[in-house]
């Protein structure tokens, strides 16, 4: 069994190694990705679109990101489990923020929280820090601002945006988060934000310089393709092998070739 990663860990590994992390939703999925060792596993509400069929992860409620955080906290020994707060979820208030991260601690059982936004919520992580719940930032593309930002676009290609990022980095970093998500921005703008933060950057679409990886596991294993972003690398293609394992079956109960003598009481 591996070491049970914490956020103490997580902190440390800047600069000693680099920090492969995936989401995973469901028990199943949770059991094979903690049993790779991998040290980091995001519940991302990006379950909304992948588990759930939704075209965005706006719709996504705390009661169903509680459903499938409990599904994979349940499946997970050694990595980090961190919960997606969804969308109208921490916004409203700190007091907001802090009654609905303490619901997936204390229900959940996971061992961290992630937020979206920059310098403006540093007062949240800061709560969340004095509560004892530690928090995981994320900036660059946040999908749950996509109405206002008008689209999944690169962050941070104009300099005031990427000075701007910096400086949000920077307020997290002092705020207390113990990792910052740095999506879809620049490699140059990743790797300046990389060195000038304390904690580890785990990029997705942000480059070869961050201290960390993340993607969404149904993208690297080619289980969705409604989106199909350049940043995302497809490691195995489970649709298709999964597509012509339900072909095969379906033929053979259809021509009475399964079940076989072996599969007979
Ligand atoms: O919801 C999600 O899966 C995420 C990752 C892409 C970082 O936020």
């Amino acid at each position: 069994m591996q070491k049970k990663w914490t956020v103490t860990r997580i902190k440390a590994a800047k600069g000693e190694r680099k920090l492969s992390c995936l989401t995973a939703y469901d028990y199943s999925m949770a059991r094979l990705v903690d049993g790779s060792g991998i040290p980091l596993i995001l519940v991302g509400d990006s379950l909304g679109m992948t588990m759930l069929g939704y075209s965005n992860t706006l719709p996504v409620t705390v009661e169903e990101m509680l459903h499938h955080c409990k599904a994979v906290a349940r499946g997970v020994q050694g990595a980090l489990v961190v919960a997606d707060l969804p969308f109208l979820s921490y916004e409203a208030s700190v007091e907001q923020a802090v009654l609905t991260a303490g619901r997936f601690i204390k229900e959940a059982g996971v061992d961290a929280v992630k937020i979206e936004g920059g310098a403006f919520r540093a007062p949240v992580v800061e709560a969340l820090a004095r509560n004892g719940i530690p928090t995981l930032g994320h900036i660059g593309l946040t999908p749950q601002t996509i109405q206002q930002t008008g689209g999944y676009k690169v962050q941070g290609r104009l300099e005031a945006d990427a000075e701007r990022l910096v400086q949000d980095a920077g307020a997290l970093d002092r705020a207390g988060v113990f990792a910052l998500v740095l999506e879809c921005m620049p490699a140059a703008l990743a790797e300046r934000i990389t060195g000038s933060v304390s904690v580890p950057t785990i990029g997705i679409g942000a480059g070869p310089s961050c201290d960390g990886q993340i993607l969404v596991i149904h993208d690297m294993l080619g289980l969705y393709d409604a989106l199909s972003p350049k940043f995302v690398k497809r490691y195995a293609d489970l649709g298709q092998a999964t597509s012509e394992a339900l072909a095969a079956y379906r033929n053979e109960v259809e021509t009475g070739a399964f079940p076989g003598a072996e599969h007979c009481y």
